[in-house]
């Protein structure tokens, strides 16, 4: 009851509602995510699960406030100690995405590819480092008009080492949806010198030559 009341004075207008209850986009370890409206808009309502690890959301909501800045994730628009509000993506992450595409598809992949590597960059560049992009699968949505959206900035931080850039190229060469983009693009093996010296220094010049040696 605190908590609906809390959601009112965050703005939240009303709850999306199912036969079964309540429309959950997902529960997660450590939260739980309503769907709702705020001022006519979708918005994803991100509730610190009771028996949580985790205390509070000031963290996450920072270190999106922070993805924010350089438009990197779904727009924040208020939170608390125990929610976030923030702009709701709807579309398919992008392992089922991916999964779901046929060969005649190879340019918006490319496309798709390329615009994730263009936040992790983003991030990189500002010294945040989102930390579970290794296994992006459920870390990126992607919208309709084929723009990809990095979520849950719950592990999100500024101290350590950023390896944005090089997790996402990890995730797409060894993650569960390797072989397909290999087969759809038929990618050639990375040249390791390239993406040494991106790791050595983080530059927009050392970047588009990951790029081009990537291909996308
Ligand atoms: N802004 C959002 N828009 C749409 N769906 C979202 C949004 N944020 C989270 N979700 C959904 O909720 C799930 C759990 O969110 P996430 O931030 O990963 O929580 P946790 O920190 O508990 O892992 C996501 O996998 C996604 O399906
Ligand atoms: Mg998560």
């Amino acid at each position: 009851m605190r908590r609906v009341r809390e959601l009112e004075s965050l703005g939240i207008d009303s709850l999306m509602v199912t036969e079964g209850g309540l429309l959950l986009a997902r529960k997660g370890f450590r939260s739980v995510v309503l769907v709702g409206t705020s001022g006519g808009r979708l918005v994803a309502i991100k509730v610190l699960r009771s028996d949580s690890p985790v205390k509070s959301m000031e963290h996450e909501a920072r270190m999106l406030g922070i993805a924010n800045n350089v438009n990197v994730g779904p727009r924040i628009l208020s939170y608390t100690n125990e929610a976030i509000i923030m702009e709701y993506i709807q579309g398919p992450e992008i392992s089922s995405w991916i999964s779901s595409l046929s060969l005649e598809y190879s340019k918006d992949l490319r496309k798709v590819l390329r615009m994730c590597f263009e936040e992790c960059f983003k991030l990189d560049s500002i010294g945040l480092d989102h930390g579970e992009l290794s296994d992006a699968s459920k870390h990126v949505i992607v919208e309709k008009g084929l723009r990809p959206v990095v979520i849950d900035f719950s592990n999100a931080n500024t101290t350590r080492k950023v390896s944005n850039v090089t997790s996402f190229l990890s995730y797409i060469t060894y993650g569960r949806v390797a072989k397909i983009i290999r087969q759809i693009l038929g990618m050639k093996e990375q040249d390791i010198d390239v993406v040494r010296a991106y790791k050595q220094r983080i530059s927009e010049e050392n970047f588009i030559r990951l790029m081009i040696n990537l291909g996308l």
